[in-house]
């Protein structure tokens, strides 16, 4: 996929590895449709994506968890650049704790935002997709697709439902022209997602790193793109998993309130 004057919609791009991201595509030159809900910071990530070569840059207040919102979303992209190339669905959501404490309304916005918003965005833009035969979507899941930790239960159990998503639509376009690919990010620093909240131990990646490696899953859509140490980490899941449950579970206690 050639980047420059491609049309690139990111979802979540007000704040975080969505607004790095954006930046990054504007690097390449590419033309951008950025949604989140707070369009005030969507302004300012888009006035930053043009002073960073952007040829192009629109904004929209956008709800991934409202189909509606999502269609109109798409809608308005292909009227403004008339075409589509990628889609990044990036916006989610976080929570932390017990689960049997977690209040039914996180439950619902977690399973809404992260699991469903990226079903809303890509069923909007497949129809133009398939029947131009081309176009790359990008979902961002996380490390939590593959290795969930305690005390996230919900958070993980929305991102191994992307990665599921993810690889049975792989499959269900293969000869469409259509490809889709999934980034599974570890504890990525600059953004907001820890906000309020204690980050998990491990590796942490710069966002523009991250970003960096969201566009080349655009550029080389392959089908899972997971970053050293992680991929070992992936590997061992099968071997070591149900320790990893209880030496995580023992690690994450530390920090939660009693
Ligand atoms: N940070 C990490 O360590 C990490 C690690 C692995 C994976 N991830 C994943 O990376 C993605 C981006 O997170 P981040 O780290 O950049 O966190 P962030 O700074 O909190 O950004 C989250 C973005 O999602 C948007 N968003 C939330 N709900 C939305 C909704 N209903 N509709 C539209 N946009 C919505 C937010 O914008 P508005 O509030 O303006 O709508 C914001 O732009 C998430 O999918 C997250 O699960 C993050």
């Amino acid at each position: 996929m050639r980047l420059k004057g491609a049309v690139v919609v990111i979802t979540g791009a007000s704040s975080g590895i969505g607004e790095a991201t954006a930046i990054a595509f504007a690097r390449r030159h590419a033309r951008l449709e950025l949604g989140a809900r707070r369009l005030d910071r969507l302004n300012v990530v888009a006035d930053r994506c043009r002073k960073s070569g952007s040829p192009d840059v629109h904004v929209r207040l956008l709800d991934v968890a409202q189909r509606a919102s999502a269609r109109a979303f798409i809608a308005a992209t292909l009227r403004d650049y008339e075409r589509l190339d990628v889609v990044v669905n990036n916006a989610g959501v976080g929570w932390q704790g017990r689960v049997h404490e977690m209040p039914e309304d996180k439950v619902d916005e977690l399973i809404a935002t992260n699991l469903k918003g990226v079903i809303n965005v890509t069923q909007a833009a497949l129809r133009w997709m398939i029947e131009r035969r081309c176009g790359v979507i990008v979902n961002v899941a996380s490390v939590a697709g593959f290795r969930a930790a305690p005390y996230s239960a919900v958070y993980g159990a929305t991102k191994h439902a992307v990665v599921g998503f993810s690889h049975a639509l792989r499959g269900e376009l293969s000869g469409t022209g259509v490809k889709v690919s999934v980034v599974y990010p570890g504890v990525t620093s600059g953004t907001e997602f820890f906000e309020g909240r204690a980050r998990s131990s491990g590796p942490v990646y710069p966002v523009g790193w991250v970003a960096n490696v969201i566009v080349r899953a655009a550029r080389f859509p392959r089908r899972d793109v997971i970053v050293l140490p992680m991929r070992l980490v992936q590997m061992a899941e099968p071997i070591l998993g149900g320790l990893m449950d209880h030496a995580i579970g023992e690690v994450r206690r530390r920090d939660l309130p009693s």
